[in-house]
């Protein structure tokens, strides 16, 4: 492939789980990648997995870091061809409980699971804006549909993101620009790893990853997957308040 028709494309959480399975995925099609966690150990061994490794650059940076992700993307604008397709992928889940209840915690999930999304948009958009053109894939998750016990914190996060998203994504797309929300249900991964509760429907990572990059290609504004899980949830956040408060006693034992 010559070099000037080779897609660029920024994932960030690169350095483990989805975000790395999508690097190997995009890697096998012939992509350049632009790679991004903070760790930059774990990031090379991500980049040693990929079917072409000279074609991906790392970039250690923190999402939430103004700073440093205002860097990075001057250092893409100086790239020879600025990225087409981004993908918006860090991100983390921890439970939390009346007991610990914290107002601090809550802030740190939504600064790193929406607040670095809504950062790396602000930043983003003008270029794209001036190109007309680009693909913005933001990872949100099926918890969005649904508080669940212990939960809160998390899907109030991806529920923002799928809010956010969908009220741009009109917009953007008479600007040429593509903003896809992506919601996995339970997926193989080490965020998953640390979960004692059953995950009905799960998948490996690699599964995840072909599944949004194919739907990506087909310019999908909306991914939700495995399909029985996002049944599942479309069914449960339709119940009455009588009936979805027994799944959610069920669900806290
Ligand atoms: N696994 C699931 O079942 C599932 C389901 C629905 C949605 N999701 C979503 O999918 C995304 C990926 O999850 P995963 O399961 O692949 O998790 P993971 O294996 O824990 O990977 C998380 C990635 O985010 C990066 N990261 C965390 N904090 C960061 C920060 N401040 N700056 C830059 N990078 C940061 C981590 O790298 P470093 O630690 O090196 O920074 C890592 O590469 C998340 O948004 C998650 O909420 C996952």
């Amino acid at each position: 492939m010559q070099e000037k028709n080779r897609r660029v494309v920024w994932i960030t959480g690169a350095s483990s789980g989805i975000g790395a399975a999508l690097a190997k995925t995009y890697s096998l099609d012939g992509a350049k990648l632009l790679l991004t966690s903070r760790n930059r150990d774990r990031l090379e061994l991500t980049r040693a997995e990929l079917a072409f490794p000279e074609h991906a650059e790392i970039c250690a940076a923190d999402v939430t870091n103004r700073e440093e992700i205002s860097t990075l993307i001057q250092h893409f604008d100086s790239l020879e061809s600025f990225p087409d397709t981004i993908i918006l992928n860090a991100g983390t889940y921890k439970p939390m409980s009346v007991d610990d209840f914290s107002s601090g915690s809550i802030r740190e999930i939504m600064d790193l699971n929406f607040h670095s999304v809504a950062l790396a948009l602000e930043l983003l958009l003008p270029k794209l804006k001036s190109r007309g053109t680009g693909h913005i894939a933001v990872v949100s998750s099926l918890a969005a549909d649904k508080g669940f016990p212990f939960a809160g914190a998390y899907s109030a996060s991806k529920c923002a993101l799928v809010r956010l998203c969908e009220s741009l994504q009109v917009e953007l797309l008479d600007l040429g620009i593509y903003l896809s929300v992506v919601q996995p249900g339970f997926v193989s991964t080490p965020l998953t790893a640390k979960n004692k509760f059953p995950m009905p429907f799960m998948i490996g990572a690699d599964d995840a990853a072909s599944l949004i990059f194919k739907k990506l290609q087909k310019k999908h504004l909306s991914i939700r997957f495995p399909w029985q899980m996002s049944w599942i949830m479309r069914v449960i956040s339709c119940l009455p308040g009588s009936l979805a408060l027994k799944v959610n006693r069920w669900m806290a034992k």
